[in-house]
This record gives C-alpha cells, sequence and structure tokens, in this order.
C-alpha cells in the first residue's frame, strides 16, 4: 500500500513515521514539503505518487493562538483538509484525516458518541469542524477519527510542559474541572494503522481516545508520580488544582471532553490498548 502522510513532524505524524509497516511504501511530507493550504501542489503531489491512501496528520493545532488567527487555523484545518479530500477524489485514494474533541463544548457532560450534534465554543473547534464537514461532502472514502489531549515524545504537549515546569517550581496550578482522555500519539498511531489495514475501508466519523478519565490536575498528578520514580526532585513538586475561571486562557475547552471510542475499537481487528504513561515519561526524561 502507498500511503502519502502530511504532517508526518509532528507528534501524531512522527508516532505514524516509527510505526509504519515495512511493506507499505511511505511518501512523508511535512510543513515544508507540502503545504496542505496550497490546493495546486496538494493535486500535483497525489497525482504524481497517487497514492492509495491520504493520512492527514497535519493541522494548525494552537488552541488560543487560533482565536486571534482564526484565519490560518480554518486555512490549514478547512482549506487544507479540502485539498486533500478532493485531491484523494480525483485518483480514488482513501483520506484518513484527525480531528478533535473540541468540536464539541462539553456543557452536558455525558460522554460523547460519534452521531452527537457538534457544537465548538472555541475558533479551532469551529476550524476542525468545518474540515471535517468538507472532507465528508467532497469525499465518500473519507475516516475522520477525533482523539483528545494528545501527547508523546515528540513536540509540544502536556506532559513535556509539566516536566519542564516541574523544574522551574515547586508548586504547579493547573486546571481541575476540564476532564477529558489523555491519549497518547503511539496508540493513536496504532488505531490508524490497523484502520488502514481494513479491507472494508470504514468510512464517516469516529472516535479514538486513551481509556482513563481524569482532569488536567489529575494529569499532571500522575506525569509527576511517574517523573518522580526516575528523579527524586519530581516528587517534591506540588500540583495547585484550580478552576477554569482561575486559569488565564485565550481559548474556551469544553468542560467534558470524553470520547466514546468503542465504535473504532470493535471495528478494528485488534483493539489497541493503552501504551503506559510511565514508558513516555521514561523516554522523556532519558
Ligand atoms: N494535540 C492534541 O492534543 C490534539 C487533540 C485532538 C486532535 N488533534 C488533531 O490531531 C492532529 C495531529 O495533532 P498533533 O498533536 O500531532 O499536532 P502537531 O504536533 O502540532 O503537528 C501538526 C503538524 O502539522 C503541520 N502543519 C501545520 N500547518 C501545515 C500546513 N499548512 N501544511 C502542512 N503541514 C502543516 C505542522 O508543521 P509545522 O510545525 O512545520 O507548522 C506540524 O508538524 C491534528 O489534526 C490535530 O488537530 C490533536
Amino acid at each position: 500500500m502507498r500511503i502519502l502522510l502530511t504532517g508526518s513532524k509532528g507528534q501524531v505524524g512522527s508516532c505514524l513515521r516509527e510505526r509504519f509497516p515495512e511493506n507499505w511504501e511511505l511518501i512523508a511530507s511535512d510543513s515544508q514539503t507540502l503545504n496542505i493550504t496550497d490546493a495546486h501542489n496538494v493535486l500535483n503531489m497525489v497525482k504524481t505518487f497517487e497514492p492509495d491512501m491520504i493520512i492527514n496528520a497535519a493541522g494548525y493545532t494552537k488552541v488560543d493562538a487560533a482565536e486571534t488567527d482564526s484565519d490560518k487555523a480554518f486555512a490549514v484545518n478547512a482549506t487544507g483538509t479540502l485539498n486533500l479530500a478532493q485531491a484523494a477524489q480525483s485518483i480514488g485514494a482513501r483520506l484518513i484525516h484527525l480531528s478533535t474533541e473540541q468540536v464539541f463544548d462539553g456543557h452536558h457532560h455525558v460522554v460523547l458518541t460519534e452521531n452527537m450534534a457538534p457544537n465548538p465554543a472555541n475558533i479551532y473547534g469551529h476550524s476542525k469542524l468545518a474540515g471535517e464537514l468538507l472532507a465528508l461532502n467532497a469525499h465518500v472514502e473519507t475516516a475522520v477519527i477525533r482523539t483528545s489531549w494528545v501527547y508523546s515524545e515528540h513536540g509540544h504537549n502536556f506532559v513535556k510542559i509539566m516536566l519542564q515546569k516541574g523544574m522551574e517550581a515547586p508548586t504547579i496550578r493547573v486546571v481541575d474541572d476540564q476532564i477529558g482522555c489523555p491519549t497518547y500519539a503511539g496508540d493513536l498511531a496504532e488505531a490508524i494503522i490497523r484502520l488502514a489495514e481494513l479491507k472494508s475501508s470504514p468510512r464517516g466519523i469516529f472516535h479514538f481516545a486513551g481509556s482513563q478519565q481524569m482532569s488536567w490536575a489529575d494529569f499532571a498528578q500522575r506525569i509527576f508520580i511517574e517523573a518522580a520514580k526516575l528523579d527524586d526532585r519530581y516528587g517534591k513538586v506540588k500540583v495547585e488544582r484550580i478552576a477554569t475561571a482561575d486559569y488565564k486562557s485565550a481559548a474556551k475547552r469544553p468542560e467534558f471532553g470524553i470520547l466514546d471510542s468503542r465504535t473504532l475499537q470493535n471495528i478494528l481487528q485488534q483493539p489497541v490498548t493503552d501504551t503506559p504513561l510511565s514508558q513516555v515519561v521514561s523516554k522523556l526524561l532519558k
């Protein structure tokens, strides 16, 4: 199978590159080699390489910055996704595209299934929802995977930030009233690969997230517990649990962003299980 991967230097893109089956031919692109907002270049690349599948791991992921940079957020997350869907459609390739739990506002404190009506609370969520709709309308062979709270040993993420902050200050203030499921990018990459391997080419929207529900403060606490096993200094770090109202951020975030992953897990030949947080923390502290 020949795959065109976009955003290959991001968290999910990097984890995908590390896990691709050896017998797959991978064309890995990044923002320098393929800017997905450039429809002409996207179409050229797709027509030149004729992939069987495009996996879109590229995205504008700066949730707070999107509030003041909405043009860029929409250019990448909406128009860029449409460009890929139209190019995939033109050669009959499948498209796997990534989206977010932030298409929901999370006000209702219920576990989020694929058939629930989205209602984003911020610009990033609106741009991602637009991307989902544009791709699904442009190309039937599209699978959208919504995920949440992605972390990994690569790129920018909450685990890295906590490990860094824990070395800079004795007490870290962390929001305790937003609930979500941290998702290891490596587990998401496994799910994407298993979905790609299915001959039945499932289409539509699927949810995939880690299995543990927690607040950001719980997550921070767990990170420090794991880190303290490798470096005593982390044992002294205190997590001060605060309310969203006491934490300044430009974008609103879902209060309750728990994605129900059962539909996707059930169609994969082998469900994906959580990689322990300890493994990622230990890679980061090496
Ligand atoms: N991170 C999360 O917590 C999270 C949660 C839910 C859903 N998601 C979704 O999952 C996907 C992957 O997330 P991630 O955490 O792996 O993101 P990431 O680490 O920020 O990587 C995104 C990649 O997209 C590239 N990119 C940005 N604009 C581009 C453009 N115009 N053309 C081509 N590439 C471009 C970036 O390259 P540059 O760095 O060179 O700009 C970056 O390498 C995204 O669709 C995101 O919306 C992420």
